[in-house]
């Protein structure tokens, strides 16, 4: 006998306000089975996990788990029932250490009911090991990579002995090593009898890990497939209802004067010795592991960081750099990497994050002009394609790759001459992605001179005029765009020889 699935939800209704995001969708969840679920910015993923996972209450329709309605009324309930959900964005606390991130709410408790450190610290050992994962118990969450915190999140599912786990967009921010060891556990997971359910923007992903795959758009179920039976090329035709114009390769353009040089920079501890010129009118690619400094040697030429030594010249022009102001000023922007905490007031309307890097600007007199920022906001939405019901939504409401295009929108508005991207597209689907690579050429073609860290291969290697590539704080190589190819790009990251 075929088991039955462990979850299904059927006819699906979620109404946020005058927003429908989800109209009436049905998906099963199979053990054994890692079911993809892909769609384009703001089709309803995240919110069909949240139904799934009791984070949201459908509008209407029915969710069964084993067969048993109702669904799990809370994320609570659902840890009950055996349901997690990692997030795309992850939830950890970052002033507690992983061991009691892992158990929260759940601590192991000793003699007498009192909560007992060394077993949990002992059981959190147990879980990370068996992920893979190294890191300590009593390390703080804070100043974790994402990457971590996601592992935090999965083993913090685990220890709620979870079979069925909804992982949201949990391989956007990590690099191709770490994917490649998550999908070493998610097959474990899978083998063991789970359900998991995938979300991914990356169809190579998707046609990698997934037995199934449900295409939402606009809230909608397009349709269901076993991926032996589908292609990418059907699968991207069922998500957007058109075809989609492929990743191009970098223009032929002439790089120009030196907008940026960086001289013997160095952190201790993050970077060191770090050399490179960006020229007007380049996409230079900053590829490297987690953790190989790429982002500390951004936050440091945008003065997030204090540095030990070395020197920054902007157009050719020392340049001290102590604070982001002292880097707009010099006319550097960054869009950063963890755009919920570093990018975005989440509460506040789309018109205000639009215009947050350049308040002082916009309003030298120190008045609110609530119609230029409108029409900056509006202006910066239509070019990027931003969904949304109008600029006075709050960011908050917004799909994550929607809320990505929000941050790009706000320091381009600051006209920089250098713009510093870290993981860009993370989370954006293919079409807002074409539409943001389109915009950094324009920006390139225009003069800007853009460093784009990357940890997406296919984005590094299309996008890049050249390739710069750090390993464990250095420097490693320099690669040219047209002779680069995943595999030198990799291999000089991961520490072998080209
Ligand atoms: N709390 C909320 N309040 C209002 N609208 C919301 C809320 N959460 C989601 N939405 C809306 O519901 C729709 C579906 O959003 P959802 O986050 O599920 O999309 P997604 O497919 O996960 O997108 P992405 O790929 O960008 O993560 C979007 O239009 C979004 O703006
Ligand atoms: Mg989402």
């Amino acid at each position: 006998m075929i088991p039955g699935p462990l979850v299904e939800a059927e006819g699906i209704v979620v109404r946020f306000g005058s927003t429908e995001a989800l109209k009436g969708v049905d998906i099963a969840l199979g053990p054994g089975e890692v079911h993809g679920l892909v769609g384009e910015n703001g089709a309803g993923k995240s919110t069909l996990g949240k139904v799934i996972a009791g984070v949201v209450q459908p509008t209407s329709g029915e969710v069964r788990v084993g067969g048993v309605a109702p669904g799990p009324t809370s994320p609570k309930d659902a840890l009950s029932k055996g349901i997690a959900l990692i997030h795309q964005e992850p939830l950890t606390f970052p002033d507690l250490s992983v061991a009691e991130n892992v158990f929260i709410g759940h601590q192991p408790t000793g003699a007498l009911g009192l909560m007992s450190w060394a077993e949990m610290r002992r059981k959190a050992q147990a879980l990370l090991d068996s992920l893979g994962v190294r890191l300590r118990p009593d390390a703080l969450v804070r100043g974790l990579s994402i990457a971590d915190q996601q592992m935090v999140e999965l083993a913090a599912a685990l220890s709620h002995d979870a079979r069925v786990l909804i992982m949201d967009e949990t391989t956007a921010s990590i690099t191709p090593n770490e994917v490649a060891q998550l999908f070493g556990i998610v097959r474990r997971l899978r083998d063991s009898g789970c359900a998991i359910a995938f979300v991914s923007h990356r169809l190579e992903e998707i046609f990698e890990i997934c037995d199934r795959v449900t295409v939402l758009r606009d809230g909608a179920k397009i349709g269901e497939r076993k991926i032996s039976d589908t292609n990418v090329g059907e699968v991207v035709h069922m998500m957007v209802g058109r075809s989609v114009e492929s990743l191009g390769f970098p223009s032929e353009r002439e790089p120009g004067e030196a907008l940026l040089e960086v001289r013997g920079l160095t952190l201790r501890g993050a970077f060191q010795n770090i050399d490179f010129t960006l020229r007007a009118g380049e996409i230079v690619g900053l590829a490297g592991l987690v953790g190989a400094g790429r982002t500390e040697l951004a936050e440091a030429i945008f003065g997030a960081r204090p540095i030990d030594s070395g020197d920054v010249l902007v157009r050719s022009k020392p340049t001290r750099i102590r604070s982001p102001r002292d880097a707009i000023r010099a006319g550097i922007a960054m869009s950063p990497e963890d755009r919920q905490h570093d990018g975005l007031l989440l509460p506040q309307s789309v018109s205000r994050n639009s215009s947050l890097a350049l308040l002082p600007k916009l309003f030298p007199t120190g008045w609110l002009n609530e119609k230029r920022e409108n029409a900056l906001a509006s202006e910066y939405a239509q070019r990027l394609r931003t969904a949304m019901r109008s600029v006075a939504q709050p960011v908050r409401e917004l799909s994550g790759g929607n809320q990505q295009k929000v941050v790009l929108a706000k320091w381009l508005a600051t006209q920089p001459s250098v713009l510093i991207v870290d993981e860009p597209t993370r989370g954006v689907d293919i079409g807002a992605k074409a539409e943001v690579h389109r915009v950094m050429r324009d920006l390139a073609n225009s003069g800007i001179a853009i460093l784009m860290i990357s940890s997406d291969l296919p984005e590094v290697l299309s996008m890049s005029d050249r390739i710069l590539v750090m390993r464990q704080g250095r420097m490693v190589c320099e690669i040219p765009g047209p002779e680069a190819s995943a595999e030198s790009v990799m291999l000089a990251a991961a520490g072998g020889t080209t």
